[in-house]
């Protein structure tokens, strides 16, 4: 059934542990729900969420919030290398790794551990460990904010990149994710290559998909906080690209500087690294800070508003940029 609740505290639907107040929160559990509470027209400013876990709420939301409650995986096909999966866009994003991993279909192991629904998975284009979502995502299901129409983006419609999609630019603030379809492998091709991933999954016995999402959740462990415990988004910054040319000069400068080239011969630097260098795991700021393990992290050390961690970004960005020459942008959703 349909939920509509009037004056919602977001607090437990964002990771950060902000407090922000919605004038309206609905949440829908089949297409049907969501297309009967559309149909009537829909003019409300409007925000849909899945796991909250990258938001920054920075004020009240004065529209309406949006969530899928939309579960299930339906086995669509299958042939000897693949399977295709369709899956509820509110289903649990490790759990369907998890899921996937125990029936030995390979594809989503490297993103093991990441906070967050399925529905966001395509918005997002989550990554980890050089694995993307996009590459596996074949299909997304949408239903129009402004006319209840259902529509279907292809993999080649969603312009997937580096933590983007079309439901980030052109579309978005257009849809609300239904379903969206994996194809998996029945014979996995690891990707092991990040980092000591390769060396701990050797730990474990070898590569199997169970190993790989083991090693990918110990390393995620050491360095991530638990959302349960510390709040927080994530990655609260993009790994910043710049030209070759540019990523050369700052070698010279900082020799131990991690980089790493990109297909369009771009160089992808470590937003972790650069924060770390500026000295912000020593801040002494009360309500927010970096997590000691991940600089890249923003964490809310308990009672920050979203302004309190909104300055301190800005803070951020700026000795990033007076140090390094380079601009940080955010990866996390600011909803003013
Ligand atoms: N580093 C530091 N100090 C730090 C943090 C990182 O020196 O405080 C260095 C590391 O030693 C390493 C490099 O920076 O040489 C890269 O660090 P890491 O492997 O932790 O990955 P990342 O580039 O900082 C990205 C994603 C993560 C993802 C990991 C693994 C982005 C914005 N973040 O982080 O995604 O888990 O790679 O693939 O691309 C997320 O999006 O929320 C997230 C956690």
């Amino acid at each position: 059934m349909l939920k509509h609740s009037k004056k919602y505290q977001l607090l437990s639907r964002n990771t950060f542990g902000i407090e922000a107040v919605a004038e309206n929160f609905v949440e829908f559990s089949n297409e049907e729900e969501l297309l009967a509470f559309l149909d009537g027209g829909f003019d409300d400013k409007l925000l849909v969420i899945g796991g909250g876990s990258n938001l920054l709420f920075v004020n009240d939301f004065h529209g309406t919030v949006f969530h899928s409650a939309i579960k299930g995986v339906e086995l669509v096909s299958e042939d000897n290398e693949s399977v295709l999966l369709r899956v509820g866009s509110g289903v649990n994003w490790d759990e369907l790794v998890e899921y996937t991993v125990s029936q030995g279909w390979g594809g989503l192991e490297n993103l093991s551990a990441i906070p967050g629904e399925v529905g966001a998975s395509a918005v997002q284009n989550v990554g980890a460990y050089g694995r993307e979502a996009g590459e596996l995502i074949t299909k997304v299901e949408t239903i129009a904010i402004a006319d209840a129409s259902k529509h279907i983006f292809l993999h080649d419609d969603c312009d997937f990149s580096y933590r983007h999609s079309i439901f980030k630019a052109a579309e978005k603030g257009k849809h609300i994710i239904t379903y969206v379809t994996y194809r998996l492998s029945k014979q996995p091709q690891f990707k092991l290559a990040y980092g000591n991933l390769n060396e701990k999954v050797e730990e474990l016995g070898g590569a199997t998909l169970a190993n790989v999402r083991k090693a990918v959740c110990m390393i995620r462990n050491a360095k991530l906080p638990a959302p349960s415990e510390i709040g927080s988004a994530g990655s609260f910054f993009m790994n910043p690209v710049v030209p070759a040319p540019v990523a050369d000069a700052l070698k010279q400068r900082y020799p131990s500087m991690p980089s790493y080239p990109t297909a369009s011969g771009d160089v992808k630097l470590s937003a972790g690294w650069l924060i770390e260098q500026c000295g912000w795991k020593q801040s002494p700021h009360e309500h927010v800070g970096v997590y000691q393990h991940q600089a890249l992290v923003v964490i809310n050390r308990g009672g920050a508003t979203g302004r309190d961690v909104l300055d301190f970004a800005a803070a951020v960005v700026k000795s990033v940029k007076e140090k390094f020459g380079v601009e940080l942008c955010m990866e996390v959703n600011v909803i003013a």
